[in-house]
């Protein structure tokens, strides 16, 4: 085979080769190069040593085995020119303390306290008084409170029994505000008093008002989102997060301006986490699942900044705030000064470099099930569009308004980390393993896709997964790409 032919098969299939390379390649090397699941940029002569030391029968193996360490690793990536920053903001940090009764009603308080300060911004509330101070002899009172108990009459109208920290009151309201409010929620409500009751005119969550600018940033970067990985799981879609690492690391004109990768948490498929996880998962040992995630990640070019979150599925406890994976079951990542290792929640800042940043709320999003499941309402917009349920939690402005639900798993903490207390650019959930994008008054929503494929426990429940789908948020224009692998 002529050299101008080898270097013609090897552009074909997206390579460089330098002259001193070529001069050393064989035409059985080029078989080897088609068999490397993800080609390299530029073969250099190194690279071609490396080939002569290997079968082509040995390398067929080692393509084909799907455990092998060294699966994800790039022999060859693009430069970016331009450097990323990340930073978060007010982070939760697990501290050692008596996790009791006490700790949770601090929680709640806290939690009622930054509902109320939300809700005071809007212009209706301002005159709002404390349930004590409520007496049938006035026209009309504005209170505050939150939601204990939810009635339902026969006629369809509801009657709530609402309190804050002064007392409690009953509110009667019709359809239009009952059908939307949910226990534990935090709401303002307007109505003529009765006896220890109030007739609702009026009902106000706190509301995303209407932004006055859209944040951009001045450099055209991307920021990636993608979620549930599940590592250690047989159903893991190694040959989609392959050719999502060979993209990354080509000179695609996107793909050289990536800076951020945001991984909403299930980065490993965990052990233990349902009945029968054992006869799906590749192994036991969850070090051993996350060696895999390290491998993954630092095949990622390491000028893009990469922000992990657990999920239910990872090896921290599930109650949210969750901490962020320990160092220890991922040392080689932890190294690595581009692996940010986050809380579930957490907010972080992109691309703070002078300017303004992207402001990003990141969550896993166990809660969604329970919220759907409570409001009858919220699940028929969840039918058409997961980010509706995305957009409810922001007019909430709570990431898991319910405390009750059997998705809500929340830890007592001294403050609450869940509320959203700040309007975000970007809000991202995984958990769902759907993808949908949309966005709502400025926000770009994302329900981050997965890279596992259907379980059999998600064949019987009838979710069918959307996997392989990243969305690809603009920093400077605020568009959305979606790019399927
Ligand atoms: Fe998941
Ligand atoms: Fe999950």
């Amino acid at each position: 085979m002529k050299p101008q032919e080898i270097v013609l098969e090897l552009t074909n299939l997206g390579c460089l080769v330098e002259k001193d390379a070529l001069s050393l390649m064989k035409e059985e090397d080029l078989f080897k190069i088609k068999e490397l699941s993800v080609k390299p940029l530029l073969i250099n002569s190194e690279l071609v040593q490396n080939l002569h030391n290997i079968s082509l029968e040995q390398l067929q193996n080692k393509t084909n085995s799907e455990s092998e360490r060294s699966e994800f690793k790039i022999i060859a990536r693009t430069k970016r020119t331009l450097e990323g920053k990340v930073e978060f903001e007010n982070p939760y940090v697990s501290t050692p303390k008596k996790r009791d009764v006490a700790l949770f009603v601090k929680q709640f308080n806290d939690r009622f306290d930054q509902m109320k300060t939300l809700l005071l911004k809007r212009r209706e509330l301002k005159n709002a008084i404390s349930i004590a101070n409520v007496n049938s002899n006035q026209k009309e009172v504005t209170i505050i409170a939150m939601v204990d108990k939810i009635y339902k009459t026969r006629k369809e109208k509801y009657i709530l029994t609402v309190e804050d920290i002064t007392g409690t009151i009953k509110v009667y309201c019709s359809p239009k505000y009952g059908d939307r409010i949910c226990e534990d929620d935090v709401i303002g409500f307007i109505g003529k008093p009765g006896d220890g009751i109030i007739f609702a005119r009026d009902v106000l969550w706190p509301e995303i008002p209407l932004p006055s600018h859209i944040n951009a940033t001045k450099d055209e970067v991307y920021a990636a989102f993608i979620s549930d990985l599940h590592f250690g799981s047989k159903q893991i879609l190694t040959k989609k997060l392959k050719k999502f690492l060979t993209w990354i690391n080509s000179n695609h004109k996107i793909a050289e301006k990536v800076l951020y990768i945001c991984v909403t948490g299930d980065l490993v498929d965990g052990v233990g986490k349902y009945p029968g996880q054992d006869k799906n998962l590749k192994y036991k040992d969850i070090y051993r699942q996350y060696d895999d995630l390290s491998n993954f990640v630092s095949s990622i070019p390491e000028n893009i900044q990469i922000v992990l979150l657990p999920g239910d599925h990872d090896v921290v406890r599930m109650a949210e705030p969750q901490p962020p994976i320990p160092k220890k079951y991922i040392p080689e990542l932890s190294q690595l000064n581009n692996v940010h290792l986050a809380p579930n929640p957490c907010y972080v800042n992109l691309h703070g470099m002078g300017g303004t940043p992207i402001s990003v709320l990141l969550n896993h999003g166990y809660y969604y099930h329970g919220h759907i499941d409570a409001l009858p309402e919220v699940r028929k917009q969840a039918e058409e569009n997961p980010t509706k349920v995305m957009v409810d939690l922001l007019r909430r402005r709570h990431l898991a308004p319910i405390y009750g639900t059997r998705s809500t798993l929340i830890a007592p903490e001294d403050k609450d980390y869940l509320t959203i207390n700040k309007i975000p650019d970007i809000f991202s959930l995984g958990h769902l393993h759907s993808f949908a994008y949309s966005n709502y008054k400025g926000i770009n929503l994302i329900c981050a896709s997965t890279f596992q494929a259907e379980t059999d426990f998600q064949r019987r429940i009838g979710h069918v997964p959307d996997p392989g789908k990243v969305a690809l948020i603009n920093l400077k224009t605020r568009e959305a790409i979606l790019k399927a692998f």
